[in-house]
């Protein structure tokens, strides 16, 4: 349970653990702000689907701390009603006090980004993180090789996880592994070379536990579900968002019917529905290929 003690979060252990072995993704879907959130918790709850919300440490910046993030969400289930298993996720959190901060402001799961660090550093700062979650039953994810790309300023060179580290990372009790396999945060460019099957197929014989599959925008869906076949069963989206709401905004917008000569389409009630609207469309898209939708 986390720590705000009428919390209706569940940690993302169980859920993860029940894809895995029912060969299908949790959908990790980053939040940015009240419409991002609130528009995510409605399309899982009307589609009866469990859902990661993950938040960057610059999102839970942008949105005023971990406490506002972790009210927001908590007091949004009791409003919305939402009885589907929602987990919240500090996603790649950099330190051992980022980590601790979301789990003291009620965050349910976190994830420990030692990826940058020597291995024996990442390994024994997950540890530190893993003995302080544990007591609050939340759930930890943690990372070996790296992501390619670029999140939050966080640059990765997309380094292939090694399986051997798997192994000895997965023995510490982490609930979940982030695995360098190719993939990138932010758009794909063009000639990239896709996912590396074998190096997932070695790591997941390696680690025998749900993997995470980040930078989810924008691969081919033949991609996605071979992944999930292969062991992946929580996949990290926010890119891929972020495009629908704008493209929806920007529509609207060109249309004209933000202009007060047309009404009062300004408001931002009005102004902030298209894109809404678009987060669940992809939401629904993509709950779809991973295999999660109507699994709550
Ligand atoms: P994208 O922005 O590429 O979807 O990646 C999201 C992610 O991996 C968050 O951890």
């Amino acid at each position: 349970m986390a720590r705000i003690y009428h919390s209706r979060l569940v940690n993302a252990s169980g859920i993860v653990d029940k894809a895995h072995k029912g060969k299908y993704a949790v959908g990790h879907f980053n939040i940015n702000n009240l419409e991002w959130t609130k528009s995510l918790l409605e399309a899982a709850q009307a589609s009866n689907t469990p859902i990661i919300l993950g938040a960057s440490e610059g999102a839970i910046k942008y949105m005023g701390g971990y406490k506002v993030v972790a009210s927001l969400v908590n007091e949004l289930l009791d409003a919305l009603q939402i009885t589907v298993p929602v987990a919240l996720h500090l996603d790649h959190g950099q330190t051992v006090e980022s980590c601790k901060k979301a789990i003291d402001a009620g965050f349910s799961s976190v994830m420990y980004d030692g990826s940058h660090h020597p291995f024996e550093e990442n390994l024994s700062n997950t540890k530190e993180v893993l003995l302080y979650a544990k007591h609050y039953d939340v759930s930890v994810e943690a990372e070996i090789g790296t992501i390619g790309g670029e999140e939050d300023g966080v640059v990765g060179t997309g380094e292939i996880a090694d399986p051997k580290e798997a192994t000895i990372m997965v023995a510490t009790g982490i609930d979940f592994l982030a695995a360098g396999i190719g993939n990138i945060h932010g758009p794909y460019p063009a000639g990239w070379k896709g996912l590396n099957f074998e190096a997932l197929e070695q790591i997941q014989a390696a680690a025998k536990l749900g993997m995470v599959l980040h930078g989810g925008s924008g691969i081919p869906k033949e991609q996605v579900i071979h992944a999930i076949s292969l062991g992946i069963s929580k996949i990290n989206v926010n890119t891929e968002l972020q495009i629908a709401f704008a493209q929806a905004t920007r529509k609207y917008i060109e249309a004209g019917k933000d202009l007060p000569e047309n009404g009062k389409g300004f408001d931002p009630r009005k102004l902030l529905k298209p894109g809404c609207d678009a987060i669940k469309d992809t939401f629904n898209e993509l709950t779809e290929w991973f295999g999660s939708k109507g699994k709550a």
